[in-house]
């Protein structure tokens, strides 16, 4: 493995302009403003409009991503979107963006590790790139996970929302505790039914809407995700003091709320978007980034801590010093 650091120099993410709210929702389905916000701190959710896609989602943030570093898709080489909402069975949406960000001589491939995509795509990003697969790489979590809900099951409808967001990864001569400090991953298939989609090409044909049994879920988050989180403080020769911020997968405010409790973080260290967001899968942790990043709450040079749990199950948590060493 070639010797050196990999930045995550800049982020950029976009929400369609469709704002649902939850009184929007309780005309729907059999749901109340007061459940959806007890249970899972959701106040609302944006919606992609009629023919907008993945992969448009996609491009916005990547082209913001870009804008922020004063790069142009021609000096990236690598582009993997963290999606299981994609605009087609194949090609992948990852060279859709390519083509559309002019990113002509990038790899492009998707990554498939629903709500936990964004750790997934990351580390494999970082490998790629410490094996000399490239300098630059974007890292797009994007989804529309309006299309797969049944919006009648009142069970899952009410939890998710669409959006993007990107990283920029750059790959440079070493540098100490800069950059992707560590990052752990896990797979375990055995959990399958209790979050899935039932359809797919090769077994129904059709798309398919989620299904979810939302507490089993529940009873393994905090549980799986504090166990990885332990692993890569551990990996980086780190402890919890000094992470400044720690940036999760928003899919519930108690599974959130509670890996701050397990970690001893307060509320100052914790970026929390679920309120406005909802569940975007992959996309939620460079969501949450972006706006920490846009207001000015995570600077060049802190440590970050991600982590996500999503349906096989999957969970994944990483530890990244944010931004260049020199602060440009
Ligand atoms: O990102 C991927 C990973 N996914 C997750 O991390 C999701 C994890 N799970 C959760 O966030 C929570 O389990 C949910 C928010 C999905 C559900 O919360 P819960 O506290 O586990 O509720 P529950 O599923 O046990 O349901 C409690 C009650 C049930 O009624 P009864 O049987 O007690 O009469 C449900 O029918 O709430 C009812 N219910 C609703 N009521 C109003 C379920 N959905 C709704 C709803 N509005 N939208």
């Amino acid at each position: 493995m070639a010797d050196g650091t990999t930045l995550m120099v800049s982020v950029g993410s976009y929400l369609p302009e469709r704002v649902m709210t939850n009184h929007d929702l309780a005309e729907m389905v059999d749901t109340s403003d007061e459940w959806i916000r007890q249970r899972t701190g959701i106040a609302q959710r944006h919606i992609v409009a009629e023919g907008q896609k993945t992969s448009d989602l996609a491009r916005h943030a990547a082209e913001r991503a870009l804008e922020h570093c004063g790069l142009t898709g021609s000096d990236i080489d690598l582009i993997i979107v963290a999606t299981s909402t994609p605009d087609d069975t194949f090609p992948s949406t990852a060279t859709k963006v390519q083509h559309q960000i002019g990113a002509t001589t990038a790899i492009a491939f998707d990554v498939q590790a629903v709500c936990a995509g964004f750790v997934y795509a990351l580390d494999v990003a970082d490998a790629m790139l410490s094996a000399g697969r490239g300098r630059r790489a974007l890292v797009i979590g994007a989804e529309s996970f309006s299309k797969i809900l049944n919006w009648e099951d009142r069970s899952t409808c009410v939890l998710f929302g669409d959006g993007a967001g990107a990283v920029l990864l750059e790959r440079c001569e070493a540098v100490d505790d800069f950059g992707i400090l560590a990052s752990r991953l896990h797979a375990d298939g055995a959990h399958r039914d209790i979050l899935y989609v039932d359809g797919g090409p090769s077994s129904s044909g059709t798309v398919g809407h989620v299904r979810m049994e939302g507490n089993k879920v529940f009873r393994h988050a905090v549980e799986k995700l504090s166990s990885v989180m332990d692993e890569v403080l551990a990996a980086a020769d780190m402890t919890v003091d000094q992470v400044d911020w720690l940036v999760p997968h928003q899919a519930n405010i108690r599974i959130i709320e509670g890996m701050q409790k397990k970690m001893g973080l307060s509320d100052e260290r914790v970026v929390k978007t679920v309120h406005h967001h909802a569940n975007t899968s992959a996309a939620s942790i460079p969501l949450a980034l972006a706006a920490a990043v846009g207001d000015g709450r995570v600077r060049n040079g802190q440590i970050l801590a991600f982590e996500a749990i999503g349906g096989g199950l999957v969970w994944g948590a990483a530890l990244v010093r944010y931004g260049r060493p020199n602060g440009q």
